[in-house]
């Protein structure tokens, strides 16, 4: 099995991060290349402060762009990244977030889930966003969250199987919404451990 931690993002971290994003890789599944641009230009422009903010309990950071253009206030995240060990080629391999409202409220309609993660293609199909899922779990419960939700497109059955690996259970099938261009979804839950 290959071997992966999750890392808090620190100095040490950002040359191979960067130059994931410059490779065209994006955390950001629907924005792709906008986002990894946006990043790049943030992190040129203040390194320390965009490290900073991958814990965000307070929601400090930018403002959240939808895929339709539409501007939202950002909740509260924090943000680990995958690191492979050197068996096999080590180094970045994706990462994993996670979003929370505050004060248990249920996330607003336009976040869709709590856990978002993503493996840069040549890290894939090695279990890290299994492994990676599992281990962001504990955090979540750390934060005061009984249970997350999760939601794929239907067609992502790599994403469905990592989620049901980790005790998830499909709750509905939903409309995104307007901002979403109205696409299909699935929502899954994973019920913490207290
Ligand atoms: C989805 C994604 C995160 C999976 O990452 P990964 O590290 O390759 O996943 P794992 O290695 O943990 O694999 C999980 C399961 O999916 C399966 N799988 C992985 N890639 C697959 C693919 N392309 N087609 C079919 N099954 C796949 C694996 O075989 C494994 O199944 P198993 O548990 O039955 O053995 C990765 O493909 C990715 O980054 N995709 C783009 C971003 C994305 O879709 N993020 C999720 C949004 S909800």
């Amino acid at each position: 099995m290959h071997g992966m931690q999750l890392v808090r993002p620190g100095p040490q971290h950002l040359a191979e991060y960067t130059a994931a994003l410059e490779r065209g890789w994006s955390a950001d599944n629907l924005r792709g290349a906008v986002a990894a641009r946006e990043e790049l230009e943030r992190i040129a422009a203040d390194p320390a402060a965009f490290l900073a903010l991958m814990d965000d309990p307070e929601a400090l950071g930018p403002p959240v762009t939808l895929p339709d253009g539409t501007v939202k206030p950002r909740v509260p995240s924090l943000r680990r990244w995958m690191w492979a060990d050197g068996a096999g080629g080590g180094g970045f391999a994706g990462t994993i977030g996670l979003r929370w409202a505050k004060a248990g409220a249920p996330l607003p309609p336009h976040v869709l889930g709590h856990i978002g993660y993503a493996v840069v293609p040549w890290q894939r199909r090695r279990g890290f966003a299994t492994q990676a899922l599992a281990a962001l779990l504990p955090l979540a419960r750390a934060q005061g969250l009984a249970s997350v939700e999760i939601t794929t497109d239907p067609d992502n059955t790599a994403s469905q199987r990592v989620i049901t690996a980790n005790g998830g259970v499909l709750v509905e099938r939903f409309d995104k919404g307007a901002a979403y261009g109205h696409a299909p979804g699935l929502r899954f839950r994973i019920e913490l451990q207290p």
